[in-house]
């Protein structure tokens, strides 16, 4: 048995996207029966939410589809995290860029976006919900839950 497969999720604020990519994805694992495979966290970019709890928006309109994002609490990425995970996926380009400036040329995981291990959902970015109204929100759900089912295939379609 090697080692589980580590996926961190990277938005800006580590309140809104990141926490819900979180908490769907590990859904979408155990759903798999990855439960055991996989190791997900979540982290931004930014330091003015360290310490908080998701956004109560992002609570609510992740627990009518049966998700609970409460006990989570935001913390910064840390250059450390390069050599904690194996996969590292943002939220959208403008995250992406600033992690690939940080990377070191070592990393030897996969560095990209969410979104783009699930083509054929026709976009890349999964937009930044935090000053739009609930269908921000709800969008972040569906787009989430889509890629984290295909992310879900795609490991357990790799080789342990
Ligand atoms: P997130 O949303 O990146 O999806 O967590 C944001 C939350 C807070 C801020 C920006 C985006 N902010 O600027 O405080």
């Amino acid at each position: 048995v090697t080692g589980r497969t580590r996926v961190l999720f990277v938005c800006l604020g580590n309140i809104c996207r990141s926490p819900t990519a979180e908490v769907v994805f590990r859904a979408a694992a155990a759903k798999a029966g990855l439960a055991s495979r996989v190791e997900i966290d979540s982290a931004g970019t930014g330091d003015w939410h360290v310490g908080d709890a998701p956004d109560p928006r992002a609570i609510v309109h992740a627990a009518r589809r049966g998700y609970d994002l409460r006990p989570l609490r935001a913390r910064q990425f840390s250059i450390v995290d390069f050599g904690r995970f194996d996969w590292i996926l943002a939220m959208d380009r403008s995250v992406l860029d600033e992690l690939e400036a940080a990377c070191p040329s070592a990393f030897a995981g996969h560095l990209g976006l969410f979104l783009d291990v699930a083509p054929e959902i026709g976009e890349r970015d999964v937009p930044d919900p935090y000053a739009r109204g609930p269908e921000g929100f709800e969008r972040v759900l569906d787009l989430v839950e889509s890629a984290s089912d295909a992310l879900a295939r795609r490991i357990a379609a790799s080789p342990r």
